[in-house]
């Protein structure tokens, strides 16, 4: 059921303040997935900020090769293009940069207090309001291009049973139906100057709920426990281990300590 107005290009576009971010805006009612659609725009040459949004995705892509829930149900489902020059020279701070950019939206329009789970997933208290994805080509050693997806819980009034204890949305946290198309307006417009500087601000610490925290995670074949302590400048997060010994952690799942109701 579509419980939102369709996201429209032309009320977008009036009043974007980017530079580049969003200006080519492809509004579609469905596909795949948005990652996939941005991927294949990409190689038939579409510019740098291209933007696509879908009502819903039939294949909704999350990260680990897990599925995104992609109804008509009010969530926000959209991929940026990134060409050379939006691209941060650490590859893993386009993740984290992204979601600096959703966490400061949300905080700032409805003034609720957003977090980031490293490295890119928005939580409010112990449960997720939005995922990102990125995906990056690369072409002779370099990175040539990145699909940055994200998917915003904006107003889906309830969850599937399996993910209900773990996920919520801007309608559950604030008891009204919010606007699609301001959130991703101002997530692009924070997007952009992140990127044009492309390292991280000290804001993504203050922001991230994982730092201080207990952690379980797989580092090389092993199931190990430690404290988050902190991010190193290329966006590794730092794990000391209860033999005092500090691991950087660059991907892969993280177990933070309350986050999703886990335990570690
Ligand atoms: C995650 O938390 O695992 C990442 C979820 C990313 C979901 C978004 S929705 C828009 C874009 N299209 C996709 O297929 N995935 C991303």
């Amino acid at each position: 059921m579509q419980n939102t107005e369709a996201l429209s290009p032309t009320e977008i576009l009036q009043t974007l303040s980017t530079r580049t971010l969003g200006k080519r805006l492809y509004c579609l009612p469905e596909t795949d997935s948005t990652n996939e659609e941005v991927k294949r725009l990409a190689r038939r040459g579409a510019p740098d900020g291209t933007v696509v949004t879908a009502e819903r995705q039939t294949g909704g892509k999350g990260r680990l090769g897990r599925a995104w829930h992609s109804p008509a149900d009010g969530g926000l489902y959209f991929t940026v293009l990134l060409r050379e020059a939006h691209l941060p020279q650490h590859l893993t701070n386009l993740t984290l940069l992204s979601g600096l950019a959703v966490c400061t939206t949300l905080r700032e329009l409805y003034g609720i207090d957003a977090r980031i789970k490293w490295p890119n997933d928005i939580v409010v208290g112990a449960r997720k309001l939005c995922g990102i994805l990125a995906e990056t080509d690369f072409a002779n050693g370099k990175a040539a291009w990145a699909a940055v997806g994200i998917g915003v819980n904006v107003n889906n009034p309830s969850f599937p049973e399996s993910i209900a204890f773990r996920a919520t949305s801007l309608l559950l946290e604030t008891k009204k139906q919010q606007s699609r198309a301001a959130v991703l307006q101002r997530i692009l417009e924070h997007l952009e100057p992140l990127l044009e500087v492309g390292t991280l601000p000290p804001t993504y610490a203050q922001l991230c709920v994982s730092l201080g925290k207990p952690v379980s995670f797989t580092y090389d074949r092993h199931f190990l426990k430690g404290k988050a302590k902190g991010i190193t400048p290329d966006g590794l997060l730092l794990i000391e281990l209860p033999n005092g010994r500090t691991v950087t952690v660059g991907s892969g799942e993280v177990v933070v300590q309350g986050i999703y109701a886990q335990t570690v």
